[in-house]
This record gives C-alpha cells, sequence and structure tokens, in this order.
C-alpha cells in the first residue's frame, strides 16, 4: 500500500469515536505501534508531509507529535525527525531504541504540558507568503554597524554581567519611545528588557498562572501565546470577536488573565473599540487578581492614519502588562522585546527574569538604544511604514484578480488575512505548496472549531514583483465560488 494510504488508513481507523483531529491521530498513532504496524525505529512522516496527507493543519500534527513524545511513544531530534519509541508486544513494552532515535529522559509534568503544546515556530527565511516577516533587505545595515563598531571601541563594561532588567540606556529608550507615540504612562523604572514576546508571555504565565486559571483568549488568536499558556495548564476560554474586538458574554466574571492584541487583533485585524477597553479595565478593576496581558507585537505599522493609543495608557489600577517586540521594527534576531509592569509586578518580574537567563546580551540593547535616542528609530519606521504601505496596496490589488480569495480589511500590520471557500483550506493549501507558496493557515489559529477557512498571507518582506508572481503562481488552483467569502464575527 503506498505510504500515504497506509496513514490515511491508520487515521481513519478512530473516525466515529468523537475524538478531536490531534486525538484522533494521536489515538491512530499509538494503536499502529501497539500493534507492530508501526516498528520501532520507524521514522514517522514529517509534520507537513503527514498534515498534507490527512489533509490536518500542521499545528495539529505537531502537537500529536509532541502529545505522543511527552507519553514516550516517540522519540524526536531535531534536525533528524521522528521516530517509533516502543516496540510492539504485551502493552507496548519498550525495547531498546535504535541508535537512529535516541532516548530522551521522562520528563516532568510540565515538561510534558510544554512539550504536547507542540512548540512555537517562527519563518526561518522571508518567501511568500510567511507571516510576520519584516524586510530585512531595507535594514539599514552600514549604519548598525557604526553604531555597533562605536560602541565596541568605548566601552568594554558591555562585554560583562548586565541589569537583569534590561540595559538603563535602552530601558529610557523604549519608556521615551512608548510615551510619545504609543501613549503608555509609564517609566524607564517599569520597563523590563527581554528577549522575545515569547519570553514576556511565557513569564506572564509562570509569574501569573496557577493550573487550572482560567485565561480568556481571542478566537482566533495568537498562536504563541495560547502555548505559553497551555504549557502552564491554563484553563482557556476563547472568547470570540466581532467588529469591535472581543466580545466577552455579558455578566462574565473576572478570569485571572485576559491576553488581547487590542491595537490589530491577531490575525483578523480589527481594532479594540474604546468602550469595550473601559468595559474590560472595568472588570480587571473588580478583581484584584485580575490582569490583562496587552500585545502590541505590530501597532508600529499603522497605514490609515494613527492607531488607537495604547490600552496601559488607560489603566488607573496597575492591571495592564503591556508587551513589545523588536522583532519586527528592527528584526527578529535581535532578540529584544520588553515589558512595561505594573510598579508591583517589576520585582517579581525581574528575580524570574534573572532565575530563567540572567539579562539579554548587552552589546545589542546598547546600540539600540542608540539607535532610538540618535532618531533612526523614527526614521527607519517612516521608511518602512511607506514600504510596506505599498506591499499590502500591491498584494490587495493582485488578490483582488482571483475570485476565490477574499482579502479582508486591514489598517496595517505586515500580513492580511484573507478568507477561502469553507471547507477548502487544506485542499488549497497543498496545491499552494506544491507551487512553492506557503499559506500560513487561518484555521489553525482557533482552538475550538475554525469558523473561517482561510490564509495569512505576509507580504512585508517581499518587493511588488515578488507578490505579483506569487499570486500568479496561486491563481490556477482556485475556482470562483460565485459569491466571496466574508469573515464572520
Ligand atoms: C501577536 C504576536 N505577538 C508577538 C509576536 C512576536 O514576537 P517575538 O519575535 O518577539 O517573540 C508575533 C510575531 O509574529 C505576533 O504575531
Amino acid at each position: 500500500m503506498s505510504k500515504p494510504r497506509l496513514w490515511l488508513q491508520l487515521f481513519e481507523r478512530e473516525a466515529g469515536r468523537g475524538l478531536g483531529r490531534r486525538e484522533q491521530l494521536c489515538a491512530s498513532l499509538r494503536q499502529a505501534m501497539r500493534a507492530g504496524e508501526l516498528e520501532l525505529g520507524e521514522r514517522l512522516p514529517a509534520s507537513r508531509v503527514l498534515a498534507a496527507d490527512l489533509g490536518l493543519s500542521r499545528v495539529t500534527v505537531e502537537a500529536a507529535y509532541g502529545q505522543l513524545e511527552a507519553e514516550g511513544y516517540v522519540n524526536r531530534a531535531v534536525g533528524r525527525g521522528s521516530f517509533v519509541a516502543i516496540a510492539s508486544g504485551a502493552g507496548g513494552q519498550r525495547k531498546r531504541p535504535s541508535p537512529a532515535a535516541p532516548r530522551i529522559a521522562p520528563l516532568s509534568r510540565r515538561g510534558q504540558l510544554i512539550t504536547a503544546t507542540g512548540g512555537c515556530e517562527d519563518p526561518l527565511q522571508p518567501r511568500a507568503f510567511a507571516a510576520g516577516s519584516p524586510d530585512l533587505r531595507a535594514f539599514p545595515l552600514a549604519l548598525w554597524r557604526q553604531l555597533l563598531n562605536r560602541r565596541l571601541r568605548s566601552d568594554a563594561a558591555l562585554l560583562g554581567y548586565g541589569d537583569p532588567q534590561g540595559h538603563p540606556a535602552l530601558r529610557e529608550a523604549i519608556a521615551g519611545y512608548l510615551c510619545q507615540s504609543r501613549g503608555l504612562r509609564c517609566r524607564a523604572e517599569q520597563v523590563l528588557v527581554l528577549t522575545s514576546s515569547q519570553q514576556a508571555l511565557q513569564l506572564c504565565a509562570t509569574l501569573l498562572l496557577d493550573a487550572g486559571d482560567a485565561l480568556w483568549m481571542e478566537e482566533p488568536g495568537y498562536r504563541g501565546a495560547r502555548t505559553a499558556f497551555a504549557a502552564a495548564g491554563a484553563a482557556i476560554v476563547p472568547v470570540p470577536l466581532d467588529a469591535e474586538g472581543l466580545c466577552p458574554p455579558a455578566g462574565a466574571a473576572a478570569p485571572r488573565l485576559i491576553y488581547l492584541t487590542p491595537s490589530h487583533q491577531y490575525p483578523c485585524g480589527m481594532a479594540l473599540s474604546l468602550p469595550r477597553r473601559l468595559a474590560l479595565l472595568g472588570l480587571a478593576r473588580q478583581d484584584s487578581r485580575c490582569f490583562i496581558i496587552e500585545d502590541d507585537y505590530d501597532s508600529e505599522f499603522h497605514y490609515e492614519g494613527r492607531p488607537m493609543p495604547a490600552l496601559q495608557g488607560l489603566d488607573e489600577a496597575g492591571r495592564v502588562l503591556y508587551v513589545g517586540t523588536f522583532s519586527k521594527v528592527l528584526f527578529p534576531s535581535l532578540r529584544l522585546a520588553y515589558l512595561v509592569l505594573p510598579e508591583a509586578l517589576v520585582q517579581p518580574f525581574t528575580v524570574a527574569r534573572s532565575v530563567q537567563d540572567g539579562h539579554s546580551a548587552q552589546l545589542p540593547q546598547a546600540v539600540a538604544a542608540d539607535f532610538i535616542s540618535q532618531g533612526h528609530f523614527a526614521a527607519h519606521l517612516r521608511l518602512m511604514r511607506q514600504l510596506y504601505r505599498e506591499r499590502r496596496a500591491v498584494l490587495q490589488e493582485a488578490l483582488s484578480s482571483l475570485g476565490w480569495l477574499s482579502a479582508q480589511p486591514s489598517a496595517g500590520g505586515l500580513q492580511l488575512a484573507a478568507l477561502l471557500p469553507q471547507g477548502q483550506e487544506a485542499a488549497y493549501s497543498r496545491a499552494a505548496a506544491a507551487r512553492g507558496i506557503a499559506t500560513p493557515s487561518l484555521s489553525a489559529l482557533y482552538a475550538g472549531t475554525p469558523a473561517q477557512d482561510g490564509w495569512l498571507l505576509g507580504y512585508a518582506a517581499l518587493t511588488p514583483e515578488e507578490i505579483r508572481q506569487a499570486v500568479a503562481a496561486l491563481a490556477p488552483i482556485g475556482t470562483s465560488p460565485g459569491r466571496r467569502p466574508r469573515l464572520r464575527t
């Protein structure tokens, strides 16, 4: 039997048991291993390949592999693949694993929760239409090198250990920028410099959530955040969206945490309205344990006038933790991001950060501080905004020629949500992949049953010509459904 058919047959054998798709896949692989249909040391297909064969999202397959690894059925080796870790026999007794499948130590419960999330993945190479990549070709490298050399010549202290809270000059520069451009009310003493938003979310989860605590998330929402909260054992409550953003049920009790992308909802693009902002702050004020995490991941790239000021600026009660990152506005490998914390949380978060990894690298922090304070940051943002606005227009125009893909309105960002005829996402994604085009899945961003099939198309890193070519490559794969899909809220 051909391999894709074998996988499909194994998968379908567990259908009709009322399992979710991830659990169905786990059950079918466990069963096949116990029955000896998959042998000890056998390599499982790459998650991308299996996802395509079974019509699942890659996230689902990754999560299933992660869960099976946590349970001891599978060994995974970075860069090598995933391997069957048990031999068939009574109860699936484990034999010595083959050299191809090194044993890993048994994991803690926490370790199992973390690996069961399937982990996070960012695009390694900017290419059509990987989401979330800024244009690295347009970065002023010569200027950065100059600033770096100047610091290297004059500041040997940067080679030593640094302040866990972050280089003072960078904290000053960040606070100044946020107060002026994003309407925050904060001092440099409230800024904690980190390596990434992901680390910020992970710290919030570690310090504020106990297993089983309720956390509200936008549905659909950012997978990196869901991963961090799921790894902490949170009871994640997906909250639906409408045109005004997060729309919690009337009279709902305040959860422990609310995670929001209020400037530009990820992935749908709407801004959270002022009445909703005030209502959520009011809700948080009623319960001293409730905090709001504001992930302002790409508000610098707003193309229709100015973005709404940050929610943090409206917070009178110290309930908002503000997350920002330099991954999009400078470059991802810089690994610099920040949290702006209510006064009472600064010390515990700084201690926790020192326990995790000490501090962020000093030299890049100092260079980033110089880049901001000398005015280069503002100039770079102006230039990038112009570039990305043009690219968004090119993509919108190119997509409008396809009858089957409906670009959703968006005030900014590096990517655009586009809807597909319902039920077509897996097949269309396979066809796009066969043409070398990445089409990040919209349905994979739902915690529950996806309400929309679609793609989140990254355009910022692509030249107009690259965008047109990639859309032309997509053109033959779809047929017009007659009526364009609309975002359901
Ligand atoms: C909603 C959201 N938050 C944060 C980030 C990125 O953060 P970092 O690279 O700093 O972890 C992204 C990147 O795509 C994002 O989409």
